[in-house]
């Protein structure tokens, strides 16, 4: 790309930055169009509950000391996460506490969302999780459950070719992938909903550096990867769309146990 054109696309870019206008558009909401879904629908039949209870597992909870102690981890042991610590993991980024509204439902969730819309899906990409074989999982928020969508072929190489060759995300014991269906947002805000849906997807993984702080474990956000192979792992099509069920790649991020 030319200099001048690439400094016409930043500009074009750095709007997303900005609040939007809104003047005289009405929403879909406003519209009366149908409330899309809270969450994607359950579409394997290997599902795997998790626990709620997760008093035996943290090992600090020393609010200062966890801001003093998080750093991006990339280096890892090789034990595995429990069952229970992963339950927690999830729970803590993307965990539904309660569903309000009898009409336009919400999720009121871990992390805070503009107007609640939680416009993301997490998948797992498990290598070392006890119980669990490694592959492909989804996250089914509003049932607090894995469902298992299959393994995935030379799992590590390709995990790493999709993430730009960072050998630690392909490694870890888990990989975290967050999917964004931006119009469960645009539903209601328009043209604000993608700025609203890059801060809203940098709660989720905050939370996911302090949870595994908490639990001896480390983790590392990852904005680095080609869409197309990110996508084309979890079965997504990245192109363009306008489509209600639009949905691809947002953030990642590496989870690993490491030294005590
Ligand atoms: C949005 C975002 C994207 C990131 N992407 C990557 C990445 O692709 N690879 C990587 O190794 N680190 C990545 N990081 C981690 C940063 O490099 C790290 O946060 C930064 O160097 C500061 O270090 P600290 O987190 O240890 O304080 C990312 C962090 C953020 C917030």
């Amino acid at each position: 790309m030319a200099d001048n054109d690439i400094k016409g696309r930043i500009m074009e870019l750095r709007e997303i930055m900005k609040a939007a206008d809104n003047g005289d558009y009405a929403s879909d909401q406003e519209k009366g169009l149908p409330q899309p879904p809270l969450a994607k629908e359950k579409v394997s039949d290997h599902v795997i509950s998790l626990t709620s209870n997760f008093e035996n597992i943290i090992k600090n909870n020393n609010f200062l000391n966890l801001l003093n102690t998080r750093t991006s981890k990339r280096k890892y042991i090789d034990g595995a996460l429990t069952l229970e610590e992963l339950a927690f993991l999830l729970w803590a980024t993307q965990g539904v506490k309660k569903v309000i509204g009898k009409q336009k439902k919400a999720t009121m969730r871990t992390v805070p969302s503009a107007g609640a819309r939680h416009p993301f899906e997490t998948y797992l990409i498990v290598n070392r999780v006890d119980g669990l074989e490694a592959g492909l999982y989804h996250y089914l928020a509003l049932e607090h459950e894995l469902e298992f969508l299959g393994p995935i072929e030379n799992q590590a190489e390709q995990v790493t070719g999709a993430y730009c060759g960072q050998a630690f995300f392909g490694t870890a014991a888990a990989g975290f992938v967050w999917t964004v269906f931006p119009y469960r947002s645009e539903w209601r805000y328009n043209d604000e909903a993608q700025k609203y849906a890059l801060i809203d997807v940098g709660h989720v993984c905050q939370n996911l550096y302090f949870a595994s702080e908490s639990i001896g474990c480390g983790t590392c956000g990852i904005g680095a990867y080609d869409q197309f192979l990110a996508d084309g792992l979890l079965g997504l099509d990245s192109k363009p769309s306008f489509a209600e069920d639009n949905e691809f790649v947002v953030y990642a991020a590496s989870v690993g146990k490491i030294e005590e």
